[in-house]
């Protein structure tokens, strides 16, 4: 017994060369923590679905950006919830929107502080679609055309106000190349656009839908969301985003996903690749936790390393607070 050669475990034995045979590394500036601004609202508002996390007045995003830098987070995500939904979505073109807003206090408190902003629709629209629907075809879809010179619009709106990078969430057709048009046309050809360039039509958006107050009125998301089932569809999704100018690539959801991150990393290294670990995601873990069945802190960590170790650079993750927390007590 005594003449094995090969021990891996040796490697293991001593905690401070663990930690320095580890393959992965996650750190704080490779996260992006989503915050949603409520218009209406004053104070801020708990989602039941989504432990330790909140709808923010407006008067709170500031100080709620400022709290996250000062916790070395080095990125957030704005989603906004209007008071005013139609069918085309328009409080997301007003000069003043809820986001746009949010950017300029946010701006002007953390200056360093990257401002990502979501491109997309359904927050805005009466039917809570992720675009404008079809009218005269009888056919429940999106009019897709109409739909992208309403995302380029937004996005200009939010470049105006401050914003560093455009994450279109929609997957409508077309999109990248649009709001590219669109950011040049205005002299904002700086402007990163990080597209939600595989995305599928997955449950784990639950919470998410309740946070963002973008339930759907009829239909589902299936014409314009991957198929669950389909990962070579994704790779052709980032082909044609990459053709029309994506910057970087994104998978979402990003647990349930890693095969298909880890497919679009070994295919496009060259690109930086981002994942969304998404509402459900979160939920699960913190309802496990609550109940006492997980820990919740090494959940956390180890969700996290999972998704990085697939192949992703970035993630965008409603525990980025948690996590950054959990490295100061460290
Ligand atoms: C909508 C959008 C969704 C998410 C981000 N943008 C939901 C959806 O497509 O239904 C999901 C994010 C999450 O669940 O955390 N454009
Ligand atoms: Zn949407």
């Amino acid at each position: 017994m005594s003449a094995l050669i090969h021990r891996p475990r040796r490697m293991r034995q001593h905690p401070t060369f663990r930690n320095m045979v580890r393959e992965t590394r996650l750190s704080l500036d490779q996260l992006i923590y989503p915050l949603f601004i409520k218009e209406s609202i004053s104070v801020r508002n708990p989602i039941d679905s989504m432990p330790g996390y909140f709808q923010l007045p407006l008067s709170d995003i500031a100080d709620e950006a400022a709290e996250a830098y000062a916790l070395g987070i080095q990125a957030v995500c704005l989603f906004g919830i209007p008071t005013h939904k139609d069918p085309t979505g328009s409080a997301s073109l007003e000069h003043d929107s809820i986001v746009a807003e949010s950017v300029r206090r946010i701006k002007d408190r953390c200056p360093d502080l990257l401002v990502v902003v979501d491109i997309c629709l359904c927050e805005y629209t009466s039917t809570g679609h992720c675009g404008v629907m079809n009218e005269h075809t009888g056919r429940v879809d999106l009019d897709n055309d109409k739909t992208l010179d309403i995302l380029a619009a937004q996005a200009i709106v939010l470049a105006k106000a401050g914003a560093d990078v455009m994450a279109p969430s929609g997957m409508i057709d077309g999109q990248v190349a649009a709001i590219r048009a669109g950011l040049d046309g205005e002299g904002y050809s700086h402007i990163p656009i990080f597209c939600h360039t595989a995305k599928f039509a997955s449950s784990c958006y639950g919470p998410f839908r309740q946070m963002a107050e973008g339930g759907l009125k009829f239909g589902d998301r299936k014409t314009y969301q991957l198929d669950i089932a389909n990962g070579n569809a994704a790779i052709r999704e980032h082909q044609l985003d990459i053709e029309q100018g994506a910057d970087l690539l994104m998978v979402k959801p990003a647990g349930w996903y890693l095969d298909v991150i880890y497919a679009t990393k070994q295919r496009f290294p060259e690109f930086t690749l981002g994942a969304y670990q998404v509402s459900g995601e979160y939920a699960m873990i913190k309802a496990a936790a609550k109940n006492g069945w997980l820990d919740e802190k090494k959940m956390i960590e180890e969700s996290l390393i999972a998704i990085r170790r697939a192949g992703a650079d970035l993630i965008f993750t409603y525990f980025a607070k948690d996590y950054a927390m959990m490295v100061q007590q460290r």
